[in-house]
């Protein structure tokens, strides 16, 4: 299985992907619809089905403020109701639905006979950390997914069943984080934490390796300056992006072996080491929107790379490639340079180094105060194959072409499209 489709595989088992974080931002119209997925349509996110489904008598038992479809009775649709109060679930339920409600409590009544329950939706609702009953949800011992998204929660619950694999606590106002919460939680795939109020001090503690099945972690718009410590090796999806990190420590990468993306656009990045990202799985690297004057060796894995806005003002291809093997070339096909200070497109010697870039993004370039300048190409394309490449390459016809055609494809900036 090629790198891209395990990187499909996995984006669609994840409910919830790392794009999150672009949704508020001025960059949307370049990422275009797939930005607004933060949570993509499933199945189960069907609130109106009583409408549209003949009624008849229900088989089993269901809260009275709540729907339960007779065609998949383990679940219960409980949300956009007013609801206050978590109605009480029934044994046999194993999804329930609550989103988008004015639920300010989590109380042990509401779950004391909910033994089935595997997934639990409260997002878009008003708890408060007190609000949630001690041990309310541990004791919920199949419970698999847990959705407080949207929330008023200043920390994160604990303690949690072990059973659990997502985790899902953005757009709250997290600020404490106990040790304890991360405790026992081996089986953990998924952690969501992005926009909330995290700092450094109150990750200090975590034994995030401790989640030794852990692939994901979200950490964006938060409040952090160092990269998280103690990360487990399973991880394979890390998004950092707007908090204040400034420097990446020596070999940091190394413990995360099977690291495929990296997000940390908008920090304070001012340089990085020369070989920070030697990573043989890495397939995307986004550090848009920092204030790097150099680039750095890149990973043959390497499929897209993000550094715009950034204060580069050369690319030394020597630095990204310092040698060729022909036999293996780097996977690079796509780059986005905007809104740094070159004052030249990249080398053509990249090209030896780098023969599957079909699009390198310039747009424009700042180059002294806030003046805006473009290069005479600012979007490279290539729609050739490796081998057309080099026929072209000796017949001096690649350089420059497409020059007026700015529009970006969108598909180069969303690896999860292939
Ligand atoms: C729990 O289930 C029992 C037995 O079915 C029932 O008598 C009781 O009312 C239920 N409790 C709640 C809070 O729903
Ligand atoms: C939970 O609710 C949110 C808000 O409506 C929705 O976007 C999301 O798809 C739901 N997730 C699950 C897993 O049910
Ligand atoms: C963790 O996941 C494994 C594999 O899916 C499963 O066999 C095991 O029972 C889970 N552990 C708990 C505590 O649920
Ligand atoms: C970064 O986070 C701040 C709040 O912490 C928010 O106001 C700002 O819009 C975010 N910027 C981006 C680009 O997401
Ligand atoms: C990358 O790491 C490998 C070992 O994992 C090492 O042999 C190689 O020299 C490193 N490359 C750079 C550019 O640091
Ligand atoms: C590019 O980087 C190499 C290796 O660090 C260095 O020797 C060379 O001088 C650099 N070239 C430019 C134009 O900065
Ligand atoms: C290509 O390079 C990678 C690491 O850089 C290595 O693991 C792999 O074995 C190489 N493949 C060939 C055919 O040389």
């Amino acid at each position: 299985m090629g790198i891209l489709s395990q990187l499909l595989t996995i984006s669609f088992s994840f409910g919830i992907t790392v794009f999150c974080q672009y949704e508020d931002n001025s960059f949307e119209y370049e990422y275009e619809s797939e930005m607004d997925n933060e949570y993509p349509p499933i199945f189960h996110n069907i609130p109106n089905l009583e409408y549209t489904i003949p009624y008849f008598t229900l088989p089993v038992e269901c809260a009275k403020e709540c729907f339960c479809p007779p065609t998949f009775p383990a679940s219960m649709y409980c949300d956009q109701r007013n609801l206050q109060i978590i109605p009480s679930i029934p044994a046999h339920i194993q999804q329930v639905y609550l989103q988008h409600n004015n639920i300010e409590a989590v109380s042990v009544e509401s779950f004391v006979n909910a033994t089935s329950l595997k997934e639990i939706n409260l997002s878009h609702n008003k708890i408060k950390s007190h609000m949630i009953d001690t041990g309310v949800f541990a004791k919920l011992s199949n419970l698999v997914q847990l959705h407080l998204e949207r929330n008023l929660l200043e920390e994160v619950p604990f303690p949690l069943p072990i059973s659990l694999e997502r985790l899902i606590l953005g757009f709250n106002q997290i600020s404490r984080f106990s040790s304890k919460a991360v405790e026992g939680l081996i089986n953990v795939t998924m952690l969501d934490l992005c926009n909330n109020h995290l700092e450094d001090s109150q990750l200090r503690r975590i034994r995030f390796s401790s989640m030794r099945n852990l692939m994901q972690i979200n950490l964006c718009n938060n409040r952090l300056q160092s990269m998280p410590p103690d990360l487990p090796p399973s991880l394979m999806y890390l998004s950092l992006e707007n908090n204040s990190i400034s420097s990446i420590p020596d070999n940091y990468f190394q413990k995360l072996p099977k690291l495929m993306a990296l997000r940390m656009s908008y920090n304070n990045l001012h340089e990085v080491a020369h070989n920070a990202f030697n990573l043989s799985n890495l397939v995307e690297l986004n550090l848009g929107h920092n204030n790097l004057k150099q680039l750095f060796y890149i990973p043959r894995s390497l499929q897209h790379l993000y550094i715009e806005d950034n204060d580069i003002e050369v690319i030394n291809v020597t630095l990204m490639c310092p040698s060729i093997d022909p036999l293996n070339f780097s996977h690079l096909t796509y780059i986005r340079v905007d809104q740094n200070k070159l004052t030249a497109p990249i080398s053509t010697y990249a090209f030896f180094c780098f023969p599957h870039v079909r699009s390198i993004y310039y747009g424009e370039q700042k180059i002294r105060g806030n003046q805006q300048t473009q290069l005479r190409t600012p979007v490279f394309r290539r729609y050739l194959t490796p081998e057309e490449y080099d026929e072209a390459e000796d017949d001096h016809e690649t350089q420059e072409h497409d020059s007026d055609q700015r529009e970006m494809d969108d598909d180069y900036f969303n690896p999860y499209l292939y």
